[in-house]
This record gives structure tokens, C-alpha cells and sequence, in this order.
């Protein structure tokens, strides 16, 4: 996945593609570039490195002109050298392109091509522009010959193309890989997401699946395959642009993780008669399959036991790149609770588009309005946190858990108690983060020479455990397991050490008993046990305290302690938790 953006207008158009590009990084950041059109001449510049040190190497905002178009890459087809990275053109250089997906038929495409076309890259993208100059060397206008040439594609695709011989105009095409139009005066955008023009409008047009969309100036046209025109309004997103910027924090993480009070009550602002109807619907229908990936899978794990513990309703979680291999057992009578901050991660679209068409309702639960998932489902409960741009989750995952707790209590008709409950405890998170923001540094600091951590809980708690371990390895890189404590013994007990790190998540609640034996096993091999928990324990080598609460909040006060140890080992480590190498942080890529 990689992000692509343009700018079509009266200002210089590659400082504009620059910046934007920096709020792009998220979605990769091994190579960028941009081109540019002046005077009906094309100008290009891109190579390997994050966007800062691309610029830093070849002044990329310097590039002239009113057109241009961006990338910042996380290669998939060919390895990370400056011919892989994008713009990619046509021989004459007369045709630029950028490009997010996967061109799944590139090789049979390329071998054609290459008969005619020499190809300097080893992606699947360059077969793009090489296809564009086929059929504008037959007459085709650019916006035709884009319109013909993704006839061919199969796969994922988001494509900007510029032409020399068209100047002041972008044309944009989509299949299966985000893509949005900003409407600006007298100029307009389109990008991968929204926050990377943000700053200078909030009109926006979503551009669906096979449309094909012409930009000049703040003229915007879009036409279906057949070359009809589609009328569509631009809509107001109402996201500010001072959510994506890292208010003096000096990592977007830290500043995410601090601002968890504020999304947990963020979370809270929700259409009543909405949750009420999503609770009913989870009441009454014979199957309810949750999905996700990543951390908004755990999140999803934790409301299938708030379901069940609260709400009394079976349910069963998929995870989001196994769950079309399910489609035969999804049917009219399921329900498909979809999971996702981005709404736009690759493997959860295949699967609801699969359990739609077999007659499925898709409740999803989505942080990015307007995004694939949110236009894909019957109903959608936002999030309400605001841009999250660090590439782990951590403002998303307690805002998910949030809806999780307003369903469970709107499935028991107790949905402003419920509301009430998680007011009070955003007050207590904010303690929770300063106690231990205090503690966390000190302990990363004598856990940063250890590779190996094991996170044990059970019951509810279970899925902390998975999350806090992700994080973990997301961004301080060291091999980090979570599982149900009770599962120890089966298996991993034999990895334990002398001064291994066990993190237990051991709340005082119904879960403590039973896990402190397993700690005790642990323990009894040499582990070094970090006691997460509101009581202190002799067998805790170090205590994370945190506050108490009812037994099925444990989750939302346990979780923080976590994160911010694996954010101070990250650090400590000298590492960027917002760009964990080899990541991206929204996957729209299978
Ligand atoms: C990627 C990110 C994870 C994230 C997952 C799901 O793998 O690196 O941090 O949890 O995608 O993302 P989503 O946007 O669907 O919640």
C-alpha cells in the first residue's frame, strides 16, 4: 500500500504534493517522488528514503508548474531502488503515473508491452503508463486512454495520470483502493485520503469502484466506464486539520496515546436510536460474526466476550484475512460486525463484499468517514478520535472498545448507564496515563537488552494481552506473544528463562485467582513477572498499577500501561514508533 496524491490549480503544485505526501507517509515510506507539469513539459524527481530525506536529497518541492502528482511507496513488486519508486512513465516520458494496488495480470500485460515499450522498473505499475501511451498513440484522448487501459487491469488500483500533452489536468481512475477528490477555489485535489489536503479544503467527492475522474482547476468531472457523466455533490468532512499535526508531542504515538480520555468520550457521542437499533439487530440475529485485523481484531475479541458476558449472545470472531473462506457459512440470517480505523484495510473488504452478496448485514464500526467499509455496510457506528496517524493503533483501539461497551449495555437496555460509566472512566484514564507515563521510561529502559516477552491473561482480559503484545512488536521490534494464560502451560512454558519477561495482565477481578497460578508457574522458572493489576502481588517483579474498576472495564484501564511501555522501549531503543519499519498502517493490499 502507498499513498498517492495531486494537485491541480493556480499555486505551485509541488509544495502542495510535497506536504501533502509527508501526511501520506503512513501508508508507506521506502521511496517517493513527485511529477510535475510546466509549460507542457514534464519534470520528475523521486528515490529511496522516507519523504524528508528524499527531500533533503533533491529540493522535490522545487519542481515547477500547477500540476503534479505524488507517491510515497511500501514496495510489494520489485525491491526498494530508486527505478521502483513512482512517478512511472511512458518511453517518451510524455505520460506520468503514480499508483496504490496491486496490477494482479502485470506479467502477461508486460510481456505484450515489452515488444513495443522498453520497461525500466520491476513493478506491476509500469505497465500503466506504458498502456496509456498505446492508446493515445491510437488517438485517445488521456481521460479515454486511462478509461481503456484499466479494462485491462485486474487486481487493486488508485492511478493518476498527467500527459504533456494535456496540461492542467490529472486524471484519476479506482478499483478496490481508496481514492478522494478536494474541491477547492479554483483548484482541486485527489488523494488516498482526505488528510493530506485537508489543510486546504474539506469538500470532498469519494470516487467509487471503475469511475474515472478528470481534474482542472476546480473543474471536477466523473464518468462511469461507458464515458457517462456521474452528477455527485461534494460533501464536508468535519475533521481539522490540526488533529493530523503532532501538537508538540514529539511522536504521534505519544500524542495518541495521551489523547485517550478525550476519544473515549469522543467515542460516547453517538445517534442513540442507532446503537439501540445495532443491539437489537445482534439480539435478534441467528448468527453474528465479528472481523478485523490487527488491533481492531482485538478490539472485536473483547466485544464477543461483552456480547456474551453482558448481552447473553453468542458470537464469533474471524479474522479479517481468513473470513471470505467462511463465505459459504455467511448468509442472509448473520450479521457481520466489521471492525476498522482506515475502513479501508484490504483483507476486511474482500470478506464483507463476499458476505453481502451472500445476503449478509453489515454493521461495521469504522473510524474514517466515507471510507470502502463505511459505504459498504447497512449501518455504521463511527468513532469519532479524529485522525490517528501512528502507525500503531492506540486511540482507535480504546475508541472500538468504547462502541463494544455501548452495544453489550444497549443489548440490556442500559445504554445511558453505560454511557455514564465510561464518562467517568475517561477521568480515570487520564490518571492511569499519568501514573504510569511517570513509571513506564525507567522500566523500558531495563527491558530493552530482552527479545522475548510473553503477556498472559484470561477471560476478558485475554485480548489485552494479544493487543499489548502487538504493540510490542510493531514498534520496539522484539518477539512478543500474547495468549490466554492458562494456555502456558501447553506449549510456551518451555521458552521461559531465567529473567524472561512475563507481563501478566492480572486485574482483581474473576480472572486473578487463575492467573496468578499460571504467574506462579512462570515465576517458578526464573520469569521476570511485570504484574499488571490494581493489587500488588509479592510474585510481581514490577507492579503497573492500575485503577479499579467494574470487571468488565478492565480492559480500557489495563490496555494504557501497555502501550506506553512498549512506546518507552521503542524509544529507548532509538527507534520511530510512528514509522515501524516494514509496516504500513492502512493495508489495502491482500
Ligand atoms: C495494519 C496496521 C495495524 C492495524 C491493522 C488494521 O496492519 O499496521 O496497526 O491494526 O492494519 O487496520 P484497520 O484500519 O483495519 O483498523
Amino acid at each position: 500500500m502507498c499513498g498517492i496524491i495531486g494537485y491541480c490549480g493556480e499555486k505551485s503544485a509541488a509544495p502542495i504534493v510535497l506536504e501533502g505526501l509527508k501526511r501520506l507517509e503512513y501508508r508507506g515510506y521506502d521511496s517517493a517522488g513527485i511529477a510535475s507539469l510546466c509549460d507542457g513539459r514534464l519534470l520528475m524527481k523521486k528515490d529511496v528514503g522516507k519523504i524528508d530525506e528524499v527531500n533533503q536529497k533533491h529540493n522535490l518541492g522545487s519542481l515547477l508548474g500547477n500540476t503534479a502528482i505524488g507517491h510515497t511507496r511500501w514496495a510489494t513488486h520489485g525491491g526498494v531502488t530508486q527505478d521502483n519508486a513512482h512517478p512511472h512513465c511512458d518511453c517518451k516520458r510524455e505520460i506520468f503515473v503514480v499508483h496504490n494496488g496491486i496490477i494482479e495480470n502485470h506479467q502477461p500485460l508486460r510481456h505484450r508491452l515489452e515488444r513495443k515499450y522498453s520497461f525500466v522498473s520491476e513493478t506491476d505499475s509500469e505497465v500503466i503508463p506504458h498502456l496509456i501511451r498505446e492508446f493515445m498513440d491510437m488517438g485517445s484522448s488521456l481521460e479515454q486512454a486511462v478509461c481503456q487501459a484499466v479494462k485491462e487491469l485486474r487486481g487493486s488500483y488508485a492511478i493518476l495520470a498527467i500527459s504533456a500533452s494535456e496540461p492542467q489536468k490529472i486524471v484519476a481512475a479506482r478499483k478496490d483502493s481508496p481514492l478522494v477528490v478536494g474541491i477547492g477555489s479554483g483548484e482541486s485535489f485527489v488523494a488516498s485520503d482526505v488528510l493530506s489536503f485537508l489543510k486546504h479544503t474539506n469538500r470532498v467527492i469519494f470516487v467509487e469502484d471503475g469511475e474515472i475522474v478528470s481534474l482542472n482547476n476546480d473543474k471536477v468531472t466523473i464518468h462511469d466506464g461507458e464515458g457517462r457523466q456521474i452528477p455527485r455533490e461534494p460533501q464536508k468532512v468535519d475533521w481539522k486539520w490540526s488533529g493530523a499535526t503532532k501538537q508538540g508531542y514529539e511522536f504521534f504515538m505519544r500524542k495518541e496515546i495521551m489523547e485517550q480520555p478525550w476519544a473515549m468520550r469522543c467515542a460516547l457521542m453517538q445517534d442513540r436510536g442507532l446503537i439501540m437499533e445495532a443491539a437489537m439487530d445482534i439480539l435478534r440475529t441467528r448468527q453474528v460474526v465479528l472481523t478485523g485485523c490487527g488491533t481492531s481484531r482485538h478490539a472485536a475479541l473483547i466485544g464477543r466476550y461483552l456480547f456474551s458476558k453482558v448481552g447473553g449472545k453468542f458470537s464469533d470472531v474471524i479474522m479479517g484475512s481468513e473470513f471470505h473462506h467462511f463465505s459459504d457459512s455467511i448468509h442472509k440470517d448473520t450479521l457481520v460486525i466489521a471492525v476498522s480505523q482506515s475502513g479501508e484495510t484490504a483483507d476486511i473488504l474482500e470478506g464483507v463484499k463476499k458476505a453481502k452478496a451472500n445476503g449478509a448485514t453489515i454493521l461495521s464500526i469504522v473510524n474514517v468517514v466515507g471510507s470502502s467499509l463505511a459505504r459498504l455496510s447497512d449501518k455504521v457506528v463511527y468513532l469519532n478520535c479524529g485522525p490517528e496517524i501512528g502507525v500503531a493503533a492506540t486511540k482507535s483501539f480504546v475508541s472500538e472498545l468504547v462502541i463494544f461497551y455501548l452495544l453489550a449495555f444497549a443489548m440490556i437496555n442500559q445504554l445511558r448507564e453505560g454511557m455514564r460509566a465510561i464518562k467517568s472512566l475517561s477521568l480515570l484514564t487520564r490518571k492511569n496515563l499519568n501514573h504510569n507515563g511517570a513509571i513506564s521510561p525507567e522500566l523500558a529502559q531495563g527491558l530493552k537488552g530482552k527479545n522475548d516477552f510473553y503477556y498472559i491473561a484470561r477471560g476478558i482480559n485475554f485480548a489485552t494481552a494479544m493487543e499489548a503484545a502487538l504493540k510490542a512488536k510493531e514498534i520496539a521490534y522484539v518477539h512478543a506473544e500474547g495468549m490466554p494464560a492458562g494456555e502456558l502451560k501447553h506449549g510456551t512454558l518451555a521458552l521461559i528463562e531465567q529473567k524472561t519477561p512475563v507481563i501478566a495482565i492480572c486485574p482483581a477481578d474473576y480472572t486473578f485467582e487463575e492467573t496468578m497460578s499460571n504467574v506462579a508457574e512462570a515465576k517458578a522458572r526464573g520469569a521476570f513477572i511485570i504484574g499488571v493489576s490494581d493489587r500488588n502481588e509479592e510474585s510481581f517483579d514490577e507492579w503497573l498499577k492500575i485503577p479499579t474498576v467494574e470487571e468488565v472495564f478492565y480492559p480500557l484501564v489495563s490496555i494504557v500501561p501497555l502501550q506506553l511501555l512498549a512506546y518507552d522501549l521503542a524509544v529507548a531503543k532509538g527507534l520511530d514508533p510512528d514509522k515501524p519499519r516494514n509496516l504500513a498502517k492502512s493495508v489495502t493490499v491482500k
